[in-house]
C-alpha cells in the first residue's frame, strides 16, 4: 500500500494554484442525470471520488470521455438505461446517493444501496429520503437497498431538520423535474450547494435563494445537458493555508475564492497569521508564535468540519491552550489519536478536544483515517522534528489531487512510496 513520508522543518515558500472542487464536482456529475444528451465539464479535479462517481455513471450506461488531461470531461447520457447505483460502489463513496434524486425525477425509478456509516459517523439519509416521500416518491428498503418509485415527483414544501449539505442537493435535483413549486426551509447555504444550483439554472431549472436557508424550486419539464466549468476547492485552499501557516512560511494560494474561506481567516488572524486577501488568491504568511484559539465547527458560514482536523494540528503547536469543538459529525476525532504519537497533547470530552500547544511535534509513523484525518497528519508531518510516515494515503487521494507534488513545489521535503 502507498504511504507518504515526510521529513518535517522546512517552511513552505511559492504559490500554489488550487484544484476545482470535489465537492462541488459530485453533485454535478449526478445533474447529469436529470436529461440525455452531451453534458461538458471543466476544471475537473483529478481524484478517486470523481472516478468512483464516473464508474457510477458508466455502469448505469453512460459513457464518458476525458480531454486535456483528462480535466474536461464529457458526459454523454443519452444511454443511460440501468438505473442503480451498486453497494459496491456506494461503500467506497457515499456522495453516490446523489444520484437518488435525479433517477427517480428523471426515469422514475431507482435502485440505490443505502450508505452504511463511515468513520467520521453514522451519517444516515433520513433527510433525503423524508424530503423524497414527501414529494410522492414510493420508497421501501430491500436487502440493504432503497427502492424509490414515482411516476412523476410533485412539488412539496419540505423542512429539513438538518441543514444537510447533499441532502438539499439531492431534493434540489429531484425538485427541478417534479411537478409545481418545491420549498427547502433549512436548506445548507454551502457554496457547492450554490454552485450546484447555478449550473442547473444554466440549464434551465427555476430556482431561487440558493445560498440562503430557503431554497425555492419551480419545476420545469425538461433541463438542457450541463456545461459548467467547477469553481476551486476551499479545503484544499484552507488545508494550504494551514501549511504555510503551521510552517511559519509564505505561501501565496492561487485560483480560490477568500470569500468562502472567511470563518478560517478570522480564526488564522487570531492566531497570529498574516493573510492578504485579492479577488481569487490569499496570501499566508505564518508567525513566529502561534496563538491559542477556540473552534467550533458549523454548517456555513461557520468553520467548516473539513478544515478541523488541520486546524487542530496548527493547535497542537500554539503557545497555549485551545478549545475544539465538532459540532457537525459525532465521530471526526479519528485523528487525536494518532497526532498524539507525535506528541501532542489532546485531551477528548465528548464533542470537545482541550488541546495543550506542545513545544515541538516528533515525527511518527502513523495511520490515515478518513480524507481530512490525513491531511491534518500531513500538515503535522510538515511542522515535525524528523521523519513521519502516513500509511492508507488513499483517503487523501479521494481529496486531494497530487498534494505531495503541490507540497514538494512549495519546498517541503515530502514523497510518496510506491
Ligand atoms: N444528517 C442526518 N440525516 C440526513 C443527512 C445528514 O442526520 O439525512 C447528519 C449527518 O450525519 C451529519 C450532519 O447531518 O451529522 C451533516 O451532514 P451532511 O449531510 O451535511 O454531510 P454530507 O452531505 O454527507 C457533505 C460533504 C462532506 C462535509 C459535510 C459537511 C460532500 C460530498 N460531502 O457531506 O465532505 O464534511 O457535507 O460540510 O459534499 C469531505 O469532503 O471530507 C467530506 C466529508
Amino acid at each position: 500500500m502507498e504511504k507518504i513520508e515526510i521529513i518535517g522543518g522546512r517552511a513552505l515558500n511559492g504559490k500554489v494554484q488550487i484544484s476545482g472542487c470535489k465537492n462541488s464536482t459530485l453533485p454535478i456529475l449526478a445533474t447529469t442525470l436529470l436529461s440525455k444528451g452531451v453534458h461538458r465539464l471543466k476544471n475537473v479535479p483529478r481524484l478517486r471520488d470523481v472516478t468512483t462517481f464516473c464508474r457510477l455513471l458508466a455502469g448505469m450506461g453512460a459513457e464518458i470521455v476525458g480531454r486535456q488531461g483528462e480535466r474536461e470531461l464529457l458526459v454523454d447520457t443519452t444511454g443511460i438505461d440501468k438505473l442503480e447505483a451498486p453497494y459496491d460502489l456506494v461503500r467506497t463513496m457515499r456522495a453516490s446517493v446523489l444520484v437518488l434524486g435525479p433517477l427517480l425525477a428523471h426515469y422514475g425509478e431507482a435502485r440505490v444501496s443505502l450508505p452504511g456509516g463511515c468513520a467520521i459517523g453514522a451519517r444516515p439519509i433520513d433527510q433525503h429520503l423524508k424530503g423524497l416521500k414527501l414529494m410522492g416518491a414510493e420508497i421501501e428498503l430491500i436487502e440493504g437497498y432503497i427502492y424509490a418509485r414515482a411516476r412523476r415527483l410533485r412539488g412539496a414544501p419540505i423542512y429539513l431538520d438538518i441543514s444537510t449539505v447533499t441532502g438539499t442537493e439531492n431534493l434540489m435535483l429531484a425538485a427541478c423535474l417534479a411537478d409545481g413549486k418545491t420549498i427547502i426551509e433549512n436548506a445548507a447555504c454551502e457554496p457547492e450547494v450554490i454552485e450546484l444550483a447555478q449550473t442547473l439554472i444554466d440549464s434551465g431549472a427555476r430556482i431561487y435563494g440558493a445560498g440562503t436557508g430557503s431554497l425555492e424550486i419551480h419545476g420545469v419539464t425538461s433541463l438542457s445537458p450541463i456545461e459548467h466549468s467547477i469553481g476551486p476547492d476551499r479545503i484544499e485552499a484552507g488545508t494550504f493555508a494551514i501549511a504555510a501557516a503551521i510552517t511559519q512560511g509564505e505561501v501565496e494560494i492561487v485560483g480560490c475564492i477568500p470569500e468562502h474561506l472567511r470563518a478560517l481567516i478570522i480564526k488564522l488572524k487570531e492566531a497570529g497569521v498574516k493573510l492578504e486577501l485579492a479577488d481569487h488568491s490569499l496570501l499566508v504568511q505564518g508567525p513566529a508564535a502561534i496563538k491559542p484559539v477556540n473552534i467550533e465547527t458549523l454548517p456555513y458560514p461557520g468553520f467548516p468540519t473539513d478544515l478541523q482536523a488541520q486546524f487542530m494540528a496548527l493547535m497542537c503547536l500554539a503557545e497555549g491552550s485551545s478549545i475544539i469543538k465538532e459540532n457537525v459529525f459525532e465521530n471526526r476525532f479519528m485523528h487525536v489519536a494518532e497526532l498524539r504519537r507525535m506528541g501532542a497533547d489532546i485531551q477528548i470530552q465528548g464533542s470537545t478536544a482541550l488541546v495543550r500547544g506542545v513545544k515541538d511535534l516528533k515525527g511518527a509513523s502513523v495511520m490515515a483515517t478518513d480524507l481530512r484525518a490525513s491531511a491534518a497528519l500531513i500538515v503535522a508531518g510538515l511542522a515535525s522534528k524528523g521523519e513521519t510516515v502516513v500509511h492508507r494515503i488513499y483517503h487523501l487521494d479521494r481529496g486531494y489531487e497530487r498534494i505531495e507534488e503541490k507540497l514538494s513545489l512549495l519546498g517541503a521535503d515530502i514523497k510518496r512510496i510506491p
